[in-house]
């Protein structure tokens, strides 16, 4: 903002250490970003496995792979109950609620039903709630006073302070930056999540400005986004150390937090979201039954499906072009696309080797996941994790997904739960032939194998699991001792 202040200072020194700085960042970031892209899955296995027939024991605040890969025991009542506050700028009310939402949403339900004290301090919801059902097991709801669904974090943090008064809380939960770094500042128990981060971004915009065609110019608001992405960086650098503890939702995510971000290693924990178990499941007659009804013939020998808003930036005009190549090639493959946006109309010209589905409720989703043999995701932008990975898998399908780290190191952790492609039409079209030659029986022995890993990671239960045992630790350091 400062630098918004003087435009007329651009004088060629400023130029030119403004040039030396961004090179140097490139350097700093780049480096850490290349380790990471061989490390993770190495890591992991020999730092829970540095005995090879001895589970990992340990202080939780020191271990550097996701707690998900921990067990604890959901049979169990807690040792503690817990007062939780959480901080959302949303809580879920409609049908389509975004990542954030859905995560502080699905993880806080958790905790109630596990007995704990929840209360959600969020924005006034965009439909008025039926009144609440005072259900003991459902977190205590505090919308603050305006407009809809429009966050003002100083309105929560009053009823907070009210609420704290009457009854000190054990924890603090920010979802983000809900709870901005002034307010969270000194609070040792509090925990933030982050979806997403500023260096994250970094790499994206590399791939997005990579699929740009020669000729082709650069749209003003993306030329301006990267002018303030290094700024934004040090920006969340610097604040982000106020949070006392951080949680990262990919294991790359953990590690950009330790190594570039300076945050000490005890105070940076991995949690993976989760998605809800009883949601995804393999069920082969479902997956046959809406086959038959969206019209995918007997004899088709390869079915992709790819879900979400049909928008750039996640990738579409890659795959638009490489499935358009398969085709051609391979009278029997399908792709089925479920989800809406500026790209379906392109999709729909495609033939009938395309099935254009339109939005999708949640029930016709795990229909969809059934139905195919092999998920893609050619995401320029996967801030965060992109739950519909973990949905596929935990219906039993492998997935095909762009190179990132968080990916890498978090999903596609082995070859056999799918295939990595640079973001570029010729990777992509390479991953998608090796999936057609391969065929549907291999594709099917691979997504046994990605159901196993993902239930035994991704599921509601054990994200709740692990931050309920954060949580504690949080508030009495006993229980950081895993054993
Ligand atoms: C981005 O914007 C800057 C200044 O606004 C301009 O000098 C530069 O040529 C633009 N880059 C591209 C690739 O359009
Ligand atoms: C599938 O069957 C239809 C009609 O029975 C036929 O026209 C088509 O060529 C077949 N496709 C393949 C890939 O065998
Ligand atoms: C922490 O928990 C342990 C085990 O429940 C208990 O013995 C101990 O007194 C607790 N410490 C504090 C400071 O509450």
């Amino acid at each position: 903002m400062a630098a918004a202040a003087k435009p007329k200072k651009a004088n060629p020194v400023n130029l030119r250490s403004n040039l030396a700085i961004t090179l140097f960042f490139i350097v700093v970031f780049t480096i850490p970003a290349l380790l990471l892209l061989h490390t993770p899955s190495n890591y992991i296995s020999t730092n829970l496995c540095s005995n090879s027939d001895k589970p990992w024991s340990g202080d939780l605040r020191r271990a550097q792979f996701s707690w998900n890969k921990l067990s604890f025991h959901a049979g169990a009542p807690p040792p503690h109950t817990l007062r939780i506050a959480v901080f959302s700028r949303k809580w879920p009310t409609s049908s389509t609620p975004g990542g954030m939402e859905r995560h502080a949403h699905t993880l806080h339900t958790a905790l109630s039903r596990r007995g704990h004290d929840v209360h959600i301090f969020t924005s006034p919801p965009a439909v008025p709630l039926p009144s609440p059902a005072a259900a003991s097991s459902s977190p205590v709801i505090h919308f603050h006073e305006g407009e809809p669904e429009k966050w003002r974090y100083n309105k929560a943090w009053e009823q907070y302070e009210e609420e704290n008064r009457k009854n000190k809380f054990d924890v603090i939960h920010s979802e983000s930056v809900a709870l901005p770094f002034w307010l969270a500042r000194g609070l040792e128990n509090l925990a933030v999540s982050w979806h997403g981060i500023a260096l994250e971004s970094v790499q994206s915009s590399i791939y997005q400005d990579l699929t740009r065609k020669s000729g082709e110019i650069m749209s003003p608001a993306f030329n301006q986004s990267l002018q303030v992405m290094i700024p934004k960086v040090l920006d969340e650098i610097r604040f982000f150390s106020h949070y006392h503890h951080h949680v990262a939702i990919s294991d790359s995510c953990g590690e950009m937090l330790r190594d570039v971000y300076q945050i000490p290693l005890k105070r940076v924990h991995v949690i993976v979201n989760g998605v809800d178990e009883n949601d995804f499941k393999q069920n082969l007659k479902l997956g046959h039954d809406f086959r038959a009804k969206i019209g995918i013939p007997p004899n088709a020998t390869l079915v992709l499906g790819v879900a979400g808003r049909l928008v750039k930036d996640k990738g579409h005009p890659l795959l638009y072009v490489a499935f358009s190549m398969l085709k051609k090639k391979n009278s029997g493959a399908y792709l089925i696309v479920a989800g809406a946006g500026p790209w379906m109309q392109r999709y729909k010209e495609m033939g009938n080797q395309v099935i254009v589905l339109g939005s999708m409720n949640p029930s016709e989703l795990r229909g969809f996941y059934n139905a195919i043999d092999v998920f893609v995701n050619p995401t320029l932008r996967p801030q965060g994790l992109d739950l519909t990975l973990m949905e596929a898998m935990m219906s039993g399908k492998p997935v095909m997904a762009s190179r990132f780290p968080s990916i890498k190191g978090t999903i596609v952790v082995d070859d056999e739960y799918g295939f990595m492609f640079s973001p570029n039409v010729d990777s992509l079209y390479e991953a998608l032939e090796e999936a057609a030659t391969e065929g549907a029986e291999r594709l099917a022995e691979r997504g046994r194998a990605c159901r196993e890993y993902a239930s035994s990671m991704f599921t509601a239960r054990k994200m709740a699991m692990a931050y309920e045992r954060l949580f504690l630790c949080i508030k009495n350091e006993t229980f950081c001792i895993y054993s």
